[in-house]
């Protein structure tokens, strides 16, 4: 039987002022993702790990939409059958469906030797978004596709950049959202000078990256103004606690893609203790935290 067996990374998207461009590829967690081609004519799916209330209907499942997409689009014929080991949490904003989007079509791309290019798995990948965020959103599967640090050039035609990243330490407290997504609360306008902060936000990210310097990218991720200031709302004492963690040493702070996962951008000498305070922190307003310790990873979707 023809297989791949791949490795996905989690990712914080938007990273503060980069709404659906920017994405940031984590070493942990991560999911695998076994893709068979089967002498059936659908697309079935498998789940293993800890069970999670992830759908199995082709139509409803991203990996699967992804490849559905894919199948038509290419005029394919082809049973498909895909084994998810799910590590990460799901409904949390840490890029979960996207993950498995971008997998599914990189392993059907390169087991039927389709000869894809990476943008063109991105397009394909996110419109299997669709069911899970309600878009078809692009920074989630191109930071687990291609690793590191991803900025979005153009949607159409699909043009992403990867920039290689040092080791960043993070340290995430994992809140599921209580919404399947978010984004419609998501008001439509800023004013003139939200977007002269949004815009130096973006720049001040995409050139502390590039110069190397850590410190400027964790304030650059503090700044937004369309994502955090909704699902904020969401969060217990959210500002309180950013300005805790900040005030404590951490260079940035906000919340991952659709939230309502929060991170810290730290450094290795304070990564212990940004993430004791961030489990004290929500703790102390009755919340039951899920602090990981982790970094960023230049390492994007392949075989293991
Ligand atoms: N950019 C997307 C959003 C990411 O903010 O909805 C979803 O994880």
């Amino acid at each position: 039987m023809k297989e791949i067996l791949l490795r996905a990374p989690a990712t914080v998207a938007n990273v503060g002022p980069g709404f659906d461009i920017f994405a940031l590829a984590l070493k942990e967690p991560y999911d695998t993702f076994r893709i068979q081609l089967t002498d059936s004519n659908s697309i079935d799916i498998e789940i293993k790990g800890a069970k999670m209330d992830i759908p199995t209907t082709p139509t409803d499942n991203t990996g699967s939409l992804a490849l559905l997409h894919l199948l038509e689009k290419l005029d394919i014929k082809s049973g498909i059958h895909i084994i998810i080991e799910k590590r990460m949490p799901i409904g949390s904003g840490l890029g979960s469906s996207g993950a498995s989007a971008s997998a599914c079509v990189y392993g059907i791309n390169k087991l039927l030797n389709l000869g894809l290019n990476a943008n063109e798995i991105i397009d394909i990948a996110r419109k299997g978004e669709v069911v899970s965020g309600g878009s078809p959103h692009a920074d989630n599967v191109a930071g687990s596709l291609l690793g590191g640090f991803i900025y979005i050039k153009n949607y159409n035609p699909m043009e992403v950049e990867k920039i290689k990243i040092p080791s960043i330490p993070l340290v995430l407290n994992v809140i599921k959202k209580k919404e399947r997504t978010t984004r419609g609360f998501i008001k439509g306008e800023l004013s003139l000078s939200e977007v002269r902060d949004q815009s130096s936000g973006c720049s001040m990210v995409i050139h502390s990256l590039v110069q190397g310097d850590i410190e400027g990218f964790g304030r650059a991720t503090t700044i937004d103004h369309i994502s955090e200031p909704v699902r904020s709302n969401e969060i217990v004492g959210y500002w309180e606690i950013k300005k805790t963690i900040l005030d404590a040493g951490a260079y940035g702070f906000n919340i991952s893609g659709g939230g309502s996962t929060v991170f810290a951008i730290c450094n290795k000498e304070n990564q212990n203790e940004i993430a004791s305070l961030l489990e004290k922190e929500f703790k102390k307003r009755g919340q039951t935290p899920h602090i990981i310790t982790t970094e960023t990873s230049n390492i994007g979707i392949g075989e293991i």
